[in-house]
């Protein structure tokens, strides 16, 4: 038997922390207060978003999972052979890994803010298929995407990005990293799952659910934030608030303040008013017609998509000729 090839794991990416504490104060203190939703992602937060993808309100990963069960071989024929699979925001890789027998991918490369996220993972992906190609990238692709020629090989580059984080972007930032994984797809294409509009009261319960656990998520960002910019947050004092804004087509999550409260951290301080909000993420719906147009302004070609009998969640495929 062949021995198991290994892993690699390569950062390109160093976070900057004066910067990124820098721009969360400024974000704070500016007329619209906001908190980035990265920061929604420490440890507590990464297993909180776990547990959302649970509830029975948050549709979008089971859903998503039943599109690929429904329609795994027409997708798989349609993605084609002979590929490297690029998995953008891979964590614990089990998508992307539940899609090789689909798929049969030559390499796997892995993407994450940090190779830390993907050592064990990527570890137990190489027990499992001793033969595969595996590497672990950390970068922030939501700025840059370079990808070492090294571990990329001869195969067609396929591009997966599943979950609808794709509604995390403003429609200028989602057309801007749409244009970057273009750029790097040339021969193979871009796989990808989207949210769809859908009645407001099911997008509403989605980002409410009746145990709190959206509300804890949002709420830890507070916590967060106080480990890494030194404030003086108290949870107890804000709570959480999300709803559907059908002429942006997003749902929007902001922490309101229950009282008057003065939130100080070294450098700065900020007065908030009873009821005033810290703006924290923005969750983008699409329409099937609006996502095939973006991905053809990005320079994709030939989308298609396929969908649950509801229509609530769209996976889609596109060429990069
Ligand atoms: C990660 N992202 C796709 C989630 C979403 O649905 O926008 C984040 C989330 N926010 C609240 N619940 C889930």
């Amino acid at each position: 038997m062949p021995a198991s090839k290994t892993p690699r794991f390569i950062q390109t990416w160093q976070p900057d922390a004066a910067a990124e504490r820098a721009a969360a104060c400024a974000a704070l203190a500016a007329p619209h207060a906001s908190v980035a939703p990265k920061f929604f992602y420490d440890r507590l937060g990464s297993q909180l978003f776990e547990a959302i993808t649970e509830l029975d309100e948050y549709y979008p990963t089971r859903t998503e999972a039943s599109i690929f069960a429904a329609h795994g071989s027409a997708i798989a024929e349609a993605v084609g052979s002979r590929m490297t699979l690029v998995d953008l925001g891979a964590g614990n890789c089990a998508k992307a890994v539940s899609l090789f027998p689909l798929l049969e991918p030559a390499r796997y490369v892995a993407i994450d803010i940090s190779v830390e996220f993907l050592r064990e993972a990527l570890k137990e992906v190489q027990r499992e298929h001793p033969q595969l190609d595996v590497a672990g990238l950390g970068q922030d692709f939501s700025a840059e995407l370079t990808l070492p020629a090294d571990t990329m090989g001869d195969e067609r580059p396929v591009f997966f990005y599943p979950g609808s984080s794709i509604g995390n972007f403003t429609r200028e930032d989602a057309l801007a990293f749409l244009r970057r994984v273009r750029a790097q797809a040339t021969g193979g294409g871009l796989l990808i799952g989207v949210d769809l509009v859908k009645p407001k009261h099911v997008l509403e319960a989605a980002y409410d659910d009746t145990i709190g656990v959206t509300a804890a998520f949002n709420l830890n960002a507070l916590r967060h934030l106080n480990r890494l910019i030194g404030s003086d947050f108290d949870p107890r004092q804000w709570r959480h608030v999300a709803f559907y804004d059908d002429t942006e087509s997003r749902i929007e999550m902001h922490l309101e303040a229950r009282d008057a409260v003065t939130v100080r951290w070294p450098g700065g301080q900020r007065v908030f008013a009873a009821g005033e909000r810290i703006h924290t993420e923005n969750s983008c719906k699409h329409a099937v017609e609006g996502f095939s147009a973006l991905l053809e302004e990005a320079g994709f070609a030939a989308p298609r998509h396929w969908t649950d009998p509801q229509g609530w969640f769209g996976v889609f495929w596109a060429r990069a000729d």
